[in-house]
């Protein structure tokens, strides 16, 4: 399917794409939204069933380029919750507009998700943490230069463009994880255009500023799943010391083969996770 132009309105777009989403999963709405970034995407082997519609199927949707990214959405049921989980996503580094990133996250949206997970993999600033271990995101720091808002004026019922980014990783969902997993640290995510990773002067200046995870995703789709006002939880993969923290030199390699040796437990977290938002969601109890 050809990619339509960023110009066109992003929310017809999203809900073009979910009426196709729906014929293609047969199933009329969905509840919960997973961004399965690197290292992440071993979850889907660990949900029986579904149906996977290939991102490229669908109206707005580029295949991914990246690496570890598959391009899939699968639609599953997990105790009585649709789940759409996206195999893969698309980054401003691979030359995308802000649009064309937060997408998935608008379609969504338009499919009935009200709660939206994005994981990814990061460089830490804190050498105490373990590598291969989730880290809870609590805040963001755009540091790409652009937003998926600019350029909107969203009709209501939407927000407007000033969207309220205040609580925009929702705090109960963040209180969900210390339950299912008390072990995991929470820290500030700084999000950078990327590709190249970053120099060791920007670690430091993300550090001051309060972050400690340094990444090349998220920010986008965060900031227009909180214009949505759906419910965010960031979870970030320690996959590296970020750039100066150690001598190390970085390869998205070994980030790719870090978050591989750690898939099964990572993996694992995230069903946990899953399950939870299951059980304690009014709709968990109900047919679709
Ligand atoms: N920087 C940016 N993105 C990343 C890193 C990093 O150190 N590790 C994994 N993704």
């Amino acid at each position: 399917m050809s990619t339509p132009s960023p110009e066109s309105d992003p929310f017809e777009l999203a809900h073009h794409a979910a009426r196709t989403l729906a014929e293609r999963t047969g199933r009329d709405r969905h509840d919960l939204f997973v961004v399965l970034g690197s290292g992440w995407a071993h979850v889907a082997e660990l949900v029986q069933g579904g149906v996977d519609v290939a991102m490229g199927d669908l109206p707005g949707f580029p295949t991914p380029s990246a690496a570890g990214h598959g391009g899939v959405i699968r639609s599953v049921e997990v105790n009585g919750l649709g789940v759409l989980l996206a195999l893969g996503r698309v980054h401003l580094y691979e030359g995308h507009h802000p649009n064309t990133v937060a997408h998935g996250v608008r379609t969504a949206w338009a499919a009935g998700c009200d709660t939206v997970i994005l994981t990814n993999a990061a460089g830490i600033l804190n050498r105490d943490w373990p590598l291969g271990r989730p880290i809870v995101i609590t805040d963001h720091i755009n540091f790409t230069g652009v937003s998926p808002l600019t350029g909107l004026d969203p009709e209501p019922p939407l927000q407007g463009r000033f969207a309220d980014m205040t609580a925009a990783y929702t705090p109960a969902l963040r209180a969900l994880v210390r339950r299912v997993e008390p072990s995991l640290p929470e820290a500030v995510y700084a999000g950078f255009r990327g590709p190249q990773f970053e120099t060791p002067a920007e670690v430091r200046m993300a550090g001051i500023v309060g972050a400690s995870l340094v990444g090349m995703s998220t920010v986008t789709e965060a900031i227009a799943a909180s214009h949505l006002r759906m419910k965010i939880l960031g979870l970030s993969l320690a996959t590296n010391l970020a750039a100066g923290v150690s001598d190390e030199p970085l390869s998205g390699d070994h980030v790719l083969t870090v978050a591989r040796t750690h898939a099964a437990w990572v993996a694992d977290l995230l069903h946990r996770i899953i399950i939870e938002i299951a059980s304690e969601s009014p709709r968990s109890n109900r047919n679709p």
